[in-house]
């Protein structure tokens, strides 16, 4: 038995929040590696409904342990209300039970806000963020004036790191018209939260050592999507953390061999939030169609989700680049009633067809997709659950698919409902 990354290839909301679920009842130890709360998704587990943001999926289930590793960016007041909701609903979480990282960064109050002040001003670039000061987060952490989880401690590190952290962020403030942070009340706020946050706090490389090492297994829950990655994905439309699957080592403090399959949650067509590239994106009536049948609504913000055609450059690009192993195809059904279906298989560039999503934001703009069109199908693959029930020319689009990723469906999702999924490799199997 291994251990399992899974990570989504394209720009998140892929179905993530299903399949982990699925494989998170089998694992013995979740691990959120990267992102925060700008994460979401919602599981049913016995008929009641949690709503997960900052949680690995794991919580819910007893008789597990839920890592919040390092890599995570965590708002101390959204996890403390993350945790109340779950009490709420009788999920209990204990010291063991949950474990954060000592070297976590924190969101700050001044992180959130500056992240709104950048989407709201009129100049730059605007990324249509969550708003949860992901960003302003990640860029202290890298510019060494985070405050860490470890540093709850004692006041007088608070007191410290706010003072190198706020000369930064009052600099920044001023020049934006806003009105400085007071580091006392801060500190304050931070000193009355601290006692209910670290007694989760752990040595999480140790904790996932000894798991290892003693056989469990554990499941890395990657967030947002591959294209999302702050190297590999659209930048600047991106988020500011590596959601790609070697972070999975990285951000929670393990060795890279750990990480024994990496499952890329791939949905059948394409969807993204926010702004930045899409070349296959249907701003019309498909996209219009696939959007309401798909639900296509954030489950953080609630904006509608772009939508488009399936795009397998893009796709083989970020599957290559994070060594999945295999895919778990999502939301097919959706496709279900359409007279054909185009593929993205290429893009026109400079008078050529190229294979891959250049970087440049000029070159980005200037593709254009090459489509292969396949047959629909009219019948319902909703809920099926072997490949007998498929329609032959829904198989034949998967087959397709495939050939051009260049990787294997691992599992098929047909519907939200846990059970109908098609199994063709388990992921925690070696
Ligand atoms: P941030 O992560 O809030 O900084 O947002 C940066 C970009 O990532 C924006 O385009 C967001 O819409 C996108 N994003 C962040 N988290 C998610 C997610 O969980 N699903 C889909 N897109 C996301």
């Amino acid at each position: 038995m291994g251990n399992v990354v899974v990570v989504g290839s394209q720009w998140g909301d892929e179905g993530k929040g299903k399949i982990v679920d699925w494989l998170s009842e089998r694992a013995d130890v979740v691990v959120r590696f990267q992102g925060g709360h700008n994460a979401g998704h919602t599981l049913v587990v016995d008929g009641k409904v949690y709503k997960l943001s900052l949680m690995p999926s794991g919580v819910v289930r007893g008789g597990k342990i839920s890592v919040i590793g390092n890599g995570v960016v965590v708002d101390p007041w959204a996890l403390l209300s993350e945790m109340d909701k779950l009490r709420d609903q009788g999920v209990d979480i204990t010291s063991e039970t949950l474990q954060i990282a000592a070297n976590a960064t924190l969101i700050m109050p001044y992180h959130r806000e500056l992240d709104a002040l950048r989407e709201d001003a009129t100049k730059g670039v605007k990324i249509g963020t969550t708003r949860r000061g992901i960003g302003p987060a990640y860029e202290d952490k890298v510019g060494r004036r985070a405050i860490r989880v470890c540093d709850l401690q004692s006041r007088e590190t608070i007191e410290a790191r706010l003072e190198v952290a706020l000369t930064h962020h009052n600099a920044v403030r001023r020049g934006l018209g806003q009105p400085e942070v007071d580091g006392k009340v801060i500190a304050d706020e931070l000193m009355t939260l601290a006692p209910q946050i670290l007694p989760y706090m752990h040595n999480v490389w140790r904790t996932l050592d000894d798991a290892q090492k003693s056989g469990k297994k554990i499941l890395f829950e990657g967030a947002q999507g591959s294209l999302l990655d702050i190297d590999h994905g659209t930048y600047p439309f991106v988020t500011s953390s590596n959601t790609v699957a070697g972070q999975a080592a990285g951000g929670s403090g393990m060795g890279p061999r750990a990480l024994d399959y990496v499952l890329g949650i791939t949905k059948a067509y394409t969807t993204r939030v926010g702004s930045g590239p899409f070349p296959s994106e249907q701003d019309n009536e498909v996209g219009q169609y696939l959007g309401e049948k798909g639900h296509e609504f954030g489950t953080v913000t609630g904006r509608s989700r772009r939508c488009g055609w399936f795009d397998a450059v893009l796709v083989r690009q970020s599957l290559t680049i994070g060594g999945v192993d295999g895919i778990a195809l999502t939301k097919l059904d959706v496709l279900d009633g359409m007279d054909e279906l185009k593929v993205c298989v290429g893009y026109k560039h400079k008078g050529e067809v190229i294979d891959y999503l250049p970087y440049g934001m000029e070159d980005q703009a200037a593709i254009e997709p090459v489509y292969e069109t396949l047959e629909g199908w009219q019948e319902s693959t909703f809920g099926a659950r072997s490949w007998a029930d498929l329609p032959a020319t829904a198989v034949k689009y998967i087959r397709r698919i495939e050939e051009l990723i260049g990787v294997p469906v691992a599992l098929l999702s047909t519907s939200p409902e846990r059970d109908d999924t098609i199994l063709v490799r388990d992921p925690f199997q070696d």
